[in-house]
């Protein structure tokens, strides 16, 4: 099996936060080759406290109770959060939000998070068994980069660090959350030479959730299928309306998956930073593709990583649907 912590911030149940990371918790609770060790939660989508919750509550309905949830970072490294937070938090008191949220049940989780921190699991779980654990982050990079700083071996400890952040060349999309919530973070994860697979907004705005698989999950009946259909139903209206979409995208499932069956996505090979300065354009990934001549620019001294610039949804999508329905 491989042996797997999940680093998440997990909305599902807020009103106007994205639920797919909820779904990529199902996903890897329902896929025998993973063993999930752990789940660290960050801030991103929500706040962290709200992110440990909604972790508890897809264990809960999945009856995964033996997973332990740990409490990372609630802010960034370095950048004031507050712009963000507005943007993020603002829309849970949208008169539309509260609208179509307004049949979730309120969340009683009986669980209860692990008092072992986020960055703490990370360093020591993989310590443990060097070489043995896939680290998945699908929220800002915060513990990740704590991590780092903890044990400067730890890049080269773990199998493979997949991470769901940025946008290259999507057109009208300036900043990814993940990558742009920690600039700094972001930077520390871009130059630390782990053996890298970033899955950036440019495929996974290629995936789509409709409401005609909401019903599905909400057809199979049992209580992890069901919740994540509650959450998603909310989301996708709310989207419908606010943005004209009739679906939302599958950003972090789409990264896990790319896990579980590599022909999901088709990848290049590329150096990556994140620019830390740029007055519009601070907390955008930068790429030169290897075979690009640097000329006589002071390029920063990258190792390669994998970028993931394809999809097929006709694989992709019953993978997600089958494993969440059984
Ligand atoms: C990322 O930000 C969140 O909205 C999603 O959960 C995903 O991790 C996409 O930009
Ligand atoms: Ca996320």
């Amino acid at each position: 099996a491989m042996r797997m912590i999940l680093d998440t911030d997990p909305g599902n149940g807020v009103p106007g936060a994205d639920v797919d990371d909820g779904l990529a918790i199902g996903l890897a609770l329902r896929s025998p080759e993973i063993e999930l060790e752990a789940i660290t939660v960050v801030a991103g989508n929500v706040a962290v406290d709200r992110g440990v919750r909604g972790a508890l509550e897809v264990l809960e309905a999945a009856g995964a109770t033996h997973v332990p949830v740990h409490r990372g970072a609630s802010r960034p490294l370095v950048q004031d959060p507050t712009a963000w937070r507005a943007r993020l938090d603002g829309r849970r008191d949208e008169e539309s939000a509260r609208e179509h949220w307004r049949h979730l049940p309120v969340s009683r989780t009986a669980l209860a998070a692990d008092p072992t921190p986020a960055a703490r699991v990370l360093v020591d779980r993989v310590d443990e068994r060097p070489g043995e654990i896939t680290v998945l982050a699908i929220g800002p990079l915060t513990n990740i980069a704590t991590a780092m700083a903890i044990d400067p071996e730890w890049s080269q400890k773990i199998k493979q660090l997949v991470v769901m952040a940025g946008a290259f060349d999507v057109p009208n999309v300036l900043h990814e959350l993940n990558a742009a919530y920690d600039p700094e973070a972001t930077h520390v994860v871009l130059n630390s030479g782990a053996p890298l697979l970033i899955v950036p907004l440019d495929v996974t705005l290629r995936t789509f959730m409709r409401l005609g698989d909401v019903d599905r999950l909400d057809a199979a009946g049992t209580p992890l299928a069901t919740y994540l259909g509650r959450t998603a139903r909310p989301w996708i209206t709310w989207l419908a309306e606010r943005f004209g979409e009739d679906g939302c995208a599958l950003h972090d499932p789409l990264a896990l998956a790319a896990l579980l069956d590599p022909a999901v996505i088709g990848t290049r090979t590329a150096r990556v930073d994140v620019e830390l300065r740029g007055r519009l354009t601070r907390g955008r990934m930068v790429s030169w593709d290897d075979e690009v001549l640097r000329g006589d620019l002071e390029l920063p001294d990258l190792s390669p990583v994998l970028i993931a610039d394809r999809v097929d949804n006709d694989l992709f999508m019953p993978l997600l649907l089958d494993r969440l329905t059984s």
